[in-house]
């Protein structure tokens, strides 16, 4: 997504989006394959998946929004309480059905192919879930940031989100998991095939 006219937070928040998107799409191609009956890679690899779909936006992007975001703006408006309030019991909401995903996985690897189809409803259902979650977060949260911060707001939401890592802890995760989520990157193509 483009045309947001600015850097920093926006830019980081979009690019973050678009990366658990890629994430998120790569194990529904995963457990289509499987559906399909095609050669697909190994379970471990779906587990890789979800323990980056686990922890990146609970540890690293869902904390930032919550902290530096959203408090930056019920500070200065109050027009989208209700939709942060949402955000809020979705963040929480997500972590609970990651690990319903999770227990989906572990029951397939335990009793094979009669347990995908419940697996494969839970990653549907996620894909849906996420993909709602970040409409409302693109469609109406960053235009009203965007219209209501003020410059000492943009600075600290900017140095929380990545403009200047060294006053936020958990930077070491963040490496690791950006890591992990180029190998994810780079498998995802091969799933397609
Ligand atoms: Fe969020
Ligand atoms: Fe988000």
């Amino acid at each position: 997504m483009t045309g947001w006219g600015r850097k920093g937070a926006v830019s980081i928040i979009l690019r973050e989006h678009q990366q658990l998107t890629t994430a998120i799409g790569g194990m529904l191609q995963f457990v289509r394959l499987r559906e399909n009956g095609s050669t697909a890679p190994g379970l471990a690899v779906l587990r890789s998946i979800l323990y980056y779909i686990r922890e990146y936006p609970e540890r690293v992007h869902h904390p930032k929004e919550e902290r530096y975001l959203f408090a930056r703006i019920r500070a200065r408006t109050t027009e989208i309480d209700d939709v942060l309030n949402d955000l809020d019991r979705q963040h929480a909401e997500g972590e609970a059905k990651v690990r319903e995903l999770e227990d989906a996985l572990t029951r397939y690897e335990l009793t094979g192919i009669s347990a995908l189809p419940a697996l494969s409803s839970r990653v549907q259902e996620y894909v849906t879930f996420y993909a709602n979650h970040r409409r409302i977060e693109e469609d109406v949260v960053l235009p009203v940031a965007l219209r209501t911060l003020i410059a000492e707001d943009w600075a600290e939401v900017d140095a929380a989100f990545g403009a200047n890592r060294d006053p936020f802890e958990g930077v070491e995760l963040e490496d690791d998991l950006d890591k992990l989520y180029r190998m994810i990157a780079n498998i995802i193509p091969e799933v397609r095939t």
